[in-house]
């Protein structure tokens, strides 16, 4: 495996020949993130030896390098979830690269489904903290001694500091957001009127398929995570709303713009 994840990071390091400040993780949230970069260097999935490659026909997998707000961010535009079939050794392989690139902070964005009953379509949450549901964990098998320990410290998934940042950055902005806690489930189904339900009962603010390992990961390796969400839909045991894929990419696009304000805003300000 280490092997793999080195000659993967090679490939890339001599691509870009720089260690970026941050890695982004573009998800239905951010997708728009990519046009407002001044590219320095694409890279296709494809062309990086070991990489995983994306299931969507037509879509393929890129890694963006460029400048945002003046800082060196690497974007990857294309994720893996759990969900299309990768295991979890491979939903979390960019993260390893990005560790093995120098990079020290990880953004992360999703779309996700609201079950506190505050939260309204086309809401922001910033994601406080996780609750990981999903059925195979990132790190079980074989610890990779080279980036961390067994048993890993999770008091503080998503950096504090960065979190206080962007949350200040929302109110100068004038954006309102919530804070909150984002539950992750393997998904393909959205969940039932039940399962929303439960996911409240368990202290979830939002559910979604991704992010929680990814962040799992990032935090083995010790990168500093700051994780946002849009809330695309709402759910709960008395809610029998339907909800589409189409309409989840719609509500992301309109609350787009600000998740993006906001994200350009926490990577101005917050010190690296
Ligand atoms: N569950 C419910 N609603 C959602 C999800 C999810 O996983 N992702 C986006 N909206």
């Amino acid at each position: 495996m280490l092997d793999l994840i080195k000659s993967s990071a090679a490939f890339i390091k001599e691509a870009i020949s720089d260690t970026p400040d941050y890695a982004i993780v573009l998800g239905s949230g951010l997708g728009a993130l990519k046009n407002e970069v001044e590219v320095i260097k694409t890279i296709d999935y494809s062309a990086i030896p070991n990489f995983p490659q994306t299931t969507v026909v037509g879509h393929n997998g890129q890694l963006i390098y460029g400048l945002l707000e003046g800082k060196k961010v690497l974007m990857m535009s294309g994720r893996f979830h759990y969900y299309e079939g990768y295991d979890m050794k491979t939903v979390t392989f960019p993260m390893r690269v990005f560790h093995l690139l120098g990079i020290k902070n990880m953004v992360v964005s999703n779309a996700s489904g609201g079950v506190n009953p505050d939260f309204r379509v086309g809401d922001i949450m910033l994601i406080r903290d996780h609750i990981n549901f999903m059925p195979e964990h990132p790190l079980r098998g074989a610890n990779l001694e080279a980036f961390g320990p067994r048993f890993v410290d999770m008091s503080e998934p998503y950096d504090s500091k960065m979190l206080a940042t962007a949350l200040s950055a929302a109110k100068d902005l004038g954006i309102k957001v919530h804070t909150g806690v984002y539950l992750g489930l393997q998904g393909p189904t959205f969940e039932t009127p039940a399962e929303y339900g439960m996911v409240r009962v368990l202290g979830g603010d939002a559910v979604g398929m991704s992010t929680v390992p990814e962040v799992i990961v990032a935090r083995h390796m010790g990168m500093s995570v700051f994780g946002i969400s849009i809330i695309t839909d709402v759910g709960g045991p008395d809610i029998a709303f339907s909800v589409s894929h189409d309409e989840v990419l719609a509500a992301a696009d309109t609350a787009m713009p600000n998740v993006i304000q906001v994200v350009r805003r926490l990577i101005k300000d917050h010190e690296l």
